[in-house]
């Protein structure tokens, strides 16, 4: 990931409008804004492969990331016009062309799980389908209290397949994710931190301030112990303890080189 790393440039505003998207970069934070206000910030195939382009393209300075919505909502989902004809679905006929198709829309979300990065998703008003999705795919969701997350997937013929279900089942546990797949109905600001869906609730009109003030908590903490962190934490539902330990061991390390490092004769 990032600029020095792999050398891609930046999708241009051109191409960001284009899917719907702004991207501000101010330093190591950047800011994606979901920009279809008169779609609810409906979500197309262009969309997501933009989000990918962006994933790999972000300067190496980049540690916070936060996702928004413009206008009344954060995102009411796929764009439904992409249902009637030419919408551009494959039609699974053909499993290899299907699952690389899949898997790149998918590039668009992976990235947020990079341990290089914290992502935060700021949600207010409808978060559907694909919007939900976007959401869980973050490390850290801020949610205004009329935020409104909704698993429309099943209720449309369709899986949820964008990244969302791993972590919404480690969020809510199977039985809850069942229950809220199967019947698409809606989680209100309450119900979303109760169930783990939301890490800070803020008053509507107060979430960007309660996103700043994270944002700042987030850079006050060592660049590299934050790094390693994550890429810690991200480990430990895969690992038993024996492994998680050892992985707490790796890791440490790294810090111990960076921190004491040649200071021993
Ligand atoms: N795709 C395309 N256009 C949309 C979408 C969408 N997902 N959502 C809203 N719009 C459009 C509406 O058609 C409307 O267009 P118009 O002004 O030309 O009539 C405009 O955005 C505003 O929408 P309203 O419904 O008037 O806004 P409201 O705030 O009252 O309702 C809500 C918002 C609840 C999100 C409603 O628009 C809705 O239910 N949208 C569909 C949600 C959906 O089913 N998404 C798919 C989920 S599955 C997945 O993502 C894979």
């Amino acid at each position: 990931m990032g600029d020095a790393g792999n050398g891609t440039a930046l999708p241009d505003a051109a191409a960001l409008a284009e899917a719907g998207l702004r991207l501000d970069v101010d330093g190591a934070v950047a800011t994606v804004t979901l920009d279809r206000p008169e779609r609810r910030n409906a979500m197309t195939f262009a969309l997501w492969r933009t989000l990918a382009a962006i994933g790999r393209s972000l300067p190496a300075d980049v540690r916070v990331v936060v996702l928004r919505g413009e206008g009344r909502s954060f995102s009411a989902g796929i764009d439904l016009k992409m249902f009637s004809g030419g919408g551009g679905f494959p039609d699974g006929a053909d499993a290899a062309a299907t699952d690389r198709f899949i898997a790149e829309l998918q590039e668009g979300f992976t990235w947020l799980r990079n341990p290089e990065i914290v992502t935060v998703a700021a949600v207010h008003g409808h978060a559907i389908g694909a919007g939900f999705q976007l959401a869980l795919s973050c490390d850290i969701r801020v949610v205004a209290d009329d935020v409104k997350f909704c698993m429309k997937e099943p209720a449309l013929g369709l899986v949820p397949d964008l990244t969302g279900t791993k972590p919404l089942v480690e969020a809510v546990g199977l039985n809850r994710a069942l229950e809220l797949c199967l019947t698409a109905r809606t989680v209100l600001a309450d119900e979303a931190a109760r169930l783990g869906l939301a890490e800070i609730v803020a008053p509507a009109g107060k979430l960007d301030e309660a996103v700043d003030d994270l944002v700042a908590a987030l850079l006050a903490v060592n660049p590299g112990a934050a790094v390693a962190t994550k890429r810690l934490l991200l480990e430990a539902p895969g690992n038993d303890l024996a492994a998680q330990c050892a992985a707490e061991r790796r890791e440490q390390r790294g810090r111990l080189r960076e921190m004491f490092g040649g200071q021993q004769g």
